[in-house]
């Protein structure tokens, strides 16, 4: 069984503040979309909440439940849960530590698992969805979120853009987040198993910005931010013009996206064969 790499850990430990603080707002809206169909149908439920962040998918699901049933939150990372249980509201959420790759969990002991922007980031996600389908009950479903289309989700593409116009690499990982992202590559990375896509949607969650200057502070692209995670992605010297470009970017962006940014998320719906 792969193992969860390492440096997931350490990323999403020194990222999760930052996370948690914008993004991680906007993001959990797109529960409502995996909730779908089983609005109302979850009273006494157990459902998991894979990847779970700072636990805001899973204080949505929360009232589905009700008091009589349970959510159970995991997430890798040990400053997501430290925040998940400081934002704790609800007495039948519990919180994880564990990874998609060995979810601490019995088999069958849930009716249905959530996960909200993680099978794109996990390493292995056949593995992972194996490792999901091992904890649901053999009737139950599975709802992911990933990214969905990057022509669509302008708030994951700034930063790229905005090299390519100042004319320099911007190091990327191997593997980009957006290669889930249409119902074909859901449906293959179910292949063998045990999960069936059945149903599949588009959701935009959208980051309201006032302007270029504030989405560029928030986003970590300003010439004096010291903390920025993307000058380290960028050769030497190349970040005041590549922040230049990037207040461009963002203008343009914010006026196409009515004063947001945007990520579409792909829904999938996984159930029994
Ligand atoms: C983009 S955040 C999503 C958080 C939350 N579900 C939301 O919708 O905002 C991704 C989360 O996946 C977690 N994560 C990354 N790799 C993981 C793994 N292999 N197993 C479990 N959790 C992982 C991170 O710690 C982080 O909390």
């Amino acid at each position: 069984m792969p193992e969860p790499a390492n440096d997931a850990l350490t990323f999403w430990n020194a990222f999760a503040e930052a996370y948690n603080a914008s993004p991680g707002r906007r993001t959990v809206s797109a529960v409502d979309a995996l909730i779908g169909d089983l609005r109302g149908r979850l009273s006494g439920a157990k459902v998991l909440d894979l990847a779970c962040g700072a636990g805001r998918g899973s204080a949505k699901l929360a009232p589905e439940v009700g008091p009589e049933g349970v959510v159970v939150g995991v997430d890798l990372s040990d400053a997501m849960l430290e925040a998940a249980r400081a934002e704790r509201q609800h007495d039948q959420v519990l919180f994880r530590q564990g990874s998609a790759e060995a979810v601490p969990a019995d088999d069958a002991s849930f009716d249905h698992a959530f996960c909200n922007l993680g099978l794109m980031l996990f390493p292995d996600a056949p593995s992972a969805l194996r490792e999901l389908r091992r904890v649901v009950q053999p009737e139950g479903s599975l709802r992911v979120g990933v990214w969905g289309r990057p022509e669509n989700s302008s708030m994951m593409t700034t930063a790229a853009e905005a090299a390519r116009r100042a004319g320099v690499e911007l190091m990327t990982p191997p593997r980009s987040n957006f290669y889930l992202g249409t119902s074909d590559a859901l449906a293959g990375a179910a292949e063998g198993t045990g999960w069936t896509l059945k149903d599949t949607s588009f959701c935009v969650v959208r980051f309201p910005y006032s302007d270029a200057e504030a989405a560029a502070a928030d986003l970590g692209m300003t010439v004096d931010d010291p903390k920025s995670r993307l000058k380290d992605a960028l050769p030497p010297g190349s970040w005041p013009a590549f922040v230049t470009e990037a207040l461009g970017v963002l203008a343009e962006r914010l006026e196409a996206g009515d004063g947001a940014l945007e990520l579409e998320i792909l829904v999938g719906v996984f159930g029994a064969p």
